[in-house]
């Protein structure tokens, strides 16, 4: 008798985790399933009009906004298309991928600006972890040597925007770093390992130094601009360009240090990057203003809270980065992180943020931000929040693979 009870309890067991295993499977097969569908679109567009697009948001008229190459979104389309391949295994978005990055290749020559590294290692990077194609590895070297020129060793940092041009101009900054540079640093670890010139990454982590140093409150809140002294190196002032105000908590840009200080952990193993990106997820995650859906406002000090906009890209960008930081931590805190991020990407692929297919002129999400202060791309879909979601579906499945 007693054996036959734990014949049908073994046997129950089996099918209840089966049928939790398939959820799982569902969820990311489902969204996949949406996701090559939807871009698919944007494929029918293009071979219809025989060219190659590579889109970044919505304009106030409706119409698309399509990168040129400089642009600092120009990596995340393609590099979208490169987590399709790794999604599906299907050849299609190798070939699609390919396409888009050939037609931002002179992006490695880069010198004006910070971000080649989200431009380069989104496109490249990826492509190059999934094909080892030579051409590949010498465009993400030669990246990581136009985005060193704009180290400055009396800083200590990557100089993210010349102080002299465009609207930077106006706000007399000398060395302005803003803390989205902590995501140009994956490109610079990875440009070491295949050169096996080490100046690239000691680069890199005097400038995850500096950052520790000078970026952060004591609530490891994150500033978003720090401006340098360019002679001496002392911090001039502690501002925002993107955010509410000066002290306030603009919601990318603690994605930004959570993800950053991730990678940093995963390519050096040292501790202080790992406590670093552990405060910032605390601080995040525990933070009154975050609601229920972790899918946060676009800044958490913004006096309209909650009357104000979600910014589903910083939703993304904390999910993926939570996922890989799960890893590297054990108990609680790893399954706190973990299911985090779960809760984050299943919000997102919610008919809150995720779009019908058809509709949201072929992007997956809905609601994010640009920027507040400039009045530009509020509310609106970004490439980037669509990258993100998908590095977060890869890294999920992967998670759950092991
Ligand atoms: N790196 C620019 C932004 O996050 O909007």
């Amino acid at each position: 008798m007693m054996k036959n009870w734990c014949i049908v309890a073994i046997a129950l067991f089996s099918l209840i985790s089966c049928s939790q295993q398939k959820a799982k499977k569902d969820f990311i097969g489902e969204n996949v399933e949406f996701a090559a569908k939807q871009i698919g679109l944007e494929f029918k567009k293009m071979d219809s009009l025989n060219v190659i697009l590579n889109p970044r948001t919505i304009l106030p008229n409706g119409e698309t906004r399509y990168n040129k190459p400089m642009l600092w979104t120009s990596g995340f389309f393609p590099g979208s298309l490169w987590y399709m391949y790794d999604l599906t295994g299907d050849k299609i978005w190798k070939d699609r991928a390919m396409k888009v990055n050939k037609t931002i290749e002179e992006v490695q020559y880069n010198t004006q600006h910070h971000d080649v590294g989200f431009m380069i290692y989104c496109s490249f990077g990826n492509g190059y972890r999934l094909t080892k194609t030579a051409e590949y590895k010498q465009i993400i070297i030669n990246a990581a040597k136009s985005l060193s020129t704009r180290y400055r060793p009396k800083v200590g940092c990557i100089q993210s925007w010349d102080a002299n041009k465009g609207w930077q101009a106006k706000r007399g900054w000398q060395c302005p770093v803003i803390i989205d540079n902590m995501m140009n640093l994956e490109l610079l670890f990875e440009a070491s390992k295949l050169s096996g010139d080490d100046s690239f990454r000691d680069i890199a982590i005097k400038h995850a130094d500096t950052s520790l140093d000078h970026h952060f409150r004591p609530d490891y809140s994150s500033y978003h601009v720090v401006d340098y002294d360019s002679i001496t190196g002392q911090v001039r002032s502690r501002v925002t360009a993107q955010g509410y105000a000066d002290e306030s908590a603009w919601a990318r840009g603690q994605g930004w240090a959570l993800y950053g200080y991730t990678v940093c952990y995963r390519e050096t193993k040292d501790k202080r990057y790992l406590d670093q990106a552990n405060h910032v997820a605390k601080f995040l995650l525990s933070h009154p203003r975050m609601p229920k859906d972790l899918v946060p406002y676009w800044d958490f000090d913004c006096d309209d809270v909650p009357n104000t906009y979600r910014d589903a890209s910083a939703a993304a960008v904390i999910a993926s980065g939570l996922y890989e930081l799960s890893t590297y931590n054990e108990g609680n805190q790893a399954v706190e992180f973990k299911d985090a991020a779960d809760k984050i990407v299943k919000s997102l692929a919610s008919p809150n943020y995720r779009a019908k297919l058809g509709e949201n002129n072929n992007f997956l999400l809905m609601h994010s931000v640009g920027s507040i202060p400039h009045n530009a791309e509020i509310d609106v879909p970004l490439n980037y929040a669509d990258y993100y979601f998908l590095e977060a579906l890869v890294r999920k499945r992967n998670l759950e693979k092991k």
